[in-house]
């Protein structure tokens, strides 16, 4: 069956990829529907339970759900993150929002997630976010990165298990820290040169006593790339 992504989609396409075949999956946050339909469309998921905080964005995967004819293995609930979810998943995707909401949305939903796979795409924030798995009981396992244009998408998977990472792992992700791929090396240059940038806007200013946390980050771009 025709799937609903364009190759051209590099993000949504990276998301469902991380995706393991399973029987539900929850695409939290959906607004337009289009990670959750093309896991049923694919054949990977059984079941899709779509879900969002906002009633209108969930009418949005609503009418693509009815469109591509997958409503027969769809649920949909308005909700706050996993809170009401109305069954467990094996997989959660929580995709296209700010690393510190997804980070909340975990700590709160913890019991309904359950022993799932978490599948997340933090715009923003991705030390945080990994800080918070890293020493709340989950193990990275699988991490990637998305080019669209020059914006570049990292996608972090998780599952229960423990891992502590250290500084550099936080920033870089300690999975794209190993990864000889062109498109990671290309994330990682961007980022030093959005550090080496910010610290000359600093200097500029004369206040590069306000900048030891950017050096240190250029240090930890520069590590990733030397390696
Ligand atoms: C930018 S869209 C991302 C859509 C899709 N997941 C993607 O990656 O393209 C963010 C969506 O997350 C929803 N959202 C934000 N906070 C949420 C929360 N706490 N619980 C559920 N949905 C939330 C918003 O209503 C919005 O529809």
């Amino acid at each position: 069956m025709e799937g609903v992504l364009k190759p051209s989609d590099r993000r949504l396409n990276a998301i469902t990829r991380l995706v393991p075949r399973c029987a539900c999956a929850a695409d939290v946050g959906t607004d337009h529907g289009k990670i959750g339909v093309q896991l049923l469309l694919s054949g990977r998921c059984d079941r899709v339970i779509f879900s969002d905080i906002s009633a209108p964005s969930l009418e949005k995967a609503k009418q693509l759900v009815i469109t591509k004819g997958v409503a027969d293995r769809a649920m949909f609930c308005v909700a706050d993150g996993l809170e009401g979810l109305p069954q467990q998943a094996d997989c959660i995707v929580i995709a296209g929002m700010g690393g510190l909401n997804i980070r909340d949305i975990i700590i709160r939903g913890r019991e309904p997630a359950g022993n799932a796979r978490l599948v997340l795409q933090p715009n923003t924030e991705h030390a945080g976010l990994r800080r918070y798995l890293s020493e709340n009981g989950f193990h990275i396992c699988d991490e990637r990165v998305a080019r669209e244009g020059d914006r570049f998408y990292v996608i972090i998977c998780a599952e229960s298990g423990g891992s502590r990472l250290d500084e550099c792992e936080l920033l870089a992700g300690p999975i794209l820290l190993k990864s000889k791929d062109a498109e990671v090396r290309d994330y990682f240059r961007c980022k030093l040169e959005t550090a080496e940038k910010l610290i000359r806007e600093v200097e500029n200013a004369g206040a590069l006593e306000n900048a030891s946390a950017l050096i240190r980050e250029r240090e930890i771009w520069k590590k990733a790339l030397s390696e």
